[in-house]
């Protein structure tokens, strides 16, 4: 599998607040990466500083070999990055379609005829081909979220990063955003911070933790779950407890 996403010694802080610590890793494509750790442990600003929203007091962030962490937040988007957030903001008096429409001109860069064929397959992907004529500000959660990520995956991202997308979907609601992801997994790399342990079991291939900025395990599901680490942050069990 090739490599899209290369982060190596992502470092940030906001005063005394440590967001990233020496932060490393990669994501190859056709891989899912689920991303936990404590409130405020700096998930969502590791996102910001890939993103480029953020910019990191020191290290580097590559996207398909290229160099690219001096890039502003929109051309990153033109390079290949889409993120999707906890709580969906799309254009609400504008349908399923034109929504996708406008993410696929203004982040593909694509016009016409192109971008009209591209958003069609995009909405075919991501499971909202029966509300494509739908206004957004109508639909429900379950499909503002699925938006959100067409949306995302309409700028032709090759990395998706997906902000805890699955917050407030019903246990049915998230298998099948599970299953959308899994879908999308074939075609991306995905990064998916999720509180919801059980959904990241089924789909994701590794799990970063991370815990005042600083990546303290990563690895398959079951060996991070049960690692000493994870006990400590999530139940406050020591090793010898
Ligand atoms: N722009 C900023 N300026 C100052 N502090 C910030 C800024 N952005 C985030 N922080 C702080 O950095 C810390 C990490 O925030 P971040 O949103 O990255 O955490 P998180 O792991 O995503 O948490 P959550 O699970 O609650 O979403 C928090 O203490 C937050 O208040
Ligand atoms: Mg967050």
């Amino acid at each position: 599998m090739s490599q899209v996403l290369q982060v190596s010694g992502l470092n940030k802080a906001f005063g005394a607040i440590v967001v990233a610590k020496d932060v490393s890793f990669a994501i190859d494509k056709g891989e899912c990466v689920g991303v936990i750790g404590p409130n405020g442990a700096g998930k969502s600003s590791v996102f910001s500083l890939i993103a480029g929203v953020l910019k990191p007091d020191s290290g580097r962030v590559e996207l398909l070999g290229r160099d690219i962490t001096k890039l502003p937040g929109h051309k990153r988007v033109h390079a290949g990055i889409g993120r999707a957030f906890q709580i969906p903001q799309p254009f609400v008096g504008l349908t399923v379609f034109e929504n996708v429409l406008s993410a696929a001109f203004s982040g593909a860069g694509l016009k016409g005829r192109e971008a009209e064929d591209w958003a069609c397959d995009v909405i075919a992907r991501t499971g909202l081909v029966e509300k494509a004529d739908t206004l957004a500000g109508s639909l429900s959660l379950l499909d503002r979220k699925n938006l959100e990520v067409a949306k995302a995956v309409a700028t032709r991202a090759e990395l998706l990063m997906l902000d805890e997308i699955g917050a407030g979907l019903t246990e049915r609601e998230v298998a099948r955003l599970v299953e959308r992801i899994a879908v999308l997994k074939e075609d991306h790399a995905i990064i998916w911070i999720e509180h919801i342990a059980h959904a990241l079991k089924q789909v994701a291939d590794r799990i970063l933790v991370l815990n005042f900025g600083e990546k303290v395990a990563d690895g398959e599901f079951e060996t991070v779950m049960s690692s000493p680490i994870v006990r400590e942050i999530y139940m406050g069990l020591k090793e010898d407890a």
